[in-house]
């Protein structure tokens, strides 16, 4: 028997401004992205921005459906543009903000189990990590070096011989 374990390194800034300013644009830029999400079930809306190779930015953000489990998450949605319109770029950061009418936005959340599994699966394409900044609409952020630090065992390619 071998115990092992796994370390996740992730920064946490308590204010913009610690920030670098690209780093900073980019969430005051998704911050507002959110608010244009189609959420009027959960009124929880998410946005999702990419900052391209080229410095270009692509974004998208929850789309839900009176058939509830139709709905879609924001960082699905943004990686199926990328995936349309720049299929050859990889993303360097990926910001992801919320708002929300039932709660305050005012600490960071993560992406869902399955959007890890997509974002995975879109570096593993590219085999270069995507640097995740999360961040609510105030409070802290937080720093990711890579979408894989948030599913250790990931279910990848290799699994199925390809
Ligand atoms: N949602 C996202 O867009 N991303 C996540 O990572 C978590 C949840 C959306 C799905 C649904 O429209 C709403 O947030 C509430 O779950």
């Amino acid at each position: 028997m071998a115990a092992e374990s796994i370390q996740v390194h992730y920064k946490v800034y308590n204010h913009l401004s610690e920030l670098p300013t690209t780093d900073a644009n980019l969430i005051l830029e998704v911050r507002e992205i959110c608010k244009s999400a189609y959420a009027p079930y959960s009124r929880f809306r998410v946005g999702a921005l990419a900052l391209m190779e080229d410095n270009s930015k692509i974004h998208g953000t929850n789309q839900e459906n009176a058939s509830y489990p139709i709905g879609l998450c924001a960082e699905r949605v943004l990686l199926a543009a990328v995936s349309s319109i720049a299929p050859d770029q990889k993303i360097k950061t990926l910001a992801i903000s919320y708002e929300s009418d039932e709660v305050d936005a005012m600490a960071p959340v993560a992406p869902c189990g399955m959007c890890r599994q997509s974002l995975v699966e879109y570096e593993s394409r590219f085999n270069e990590p995507i640097r995740l900044l999360l961040s609510g609409q105030t409070g802290t952020i937080i720093e990711l070096n890579s979408v894989s630090d948030l599913l250790p065992f990931a279910f990848k390619h290799f699994h199925l011989g390809k």
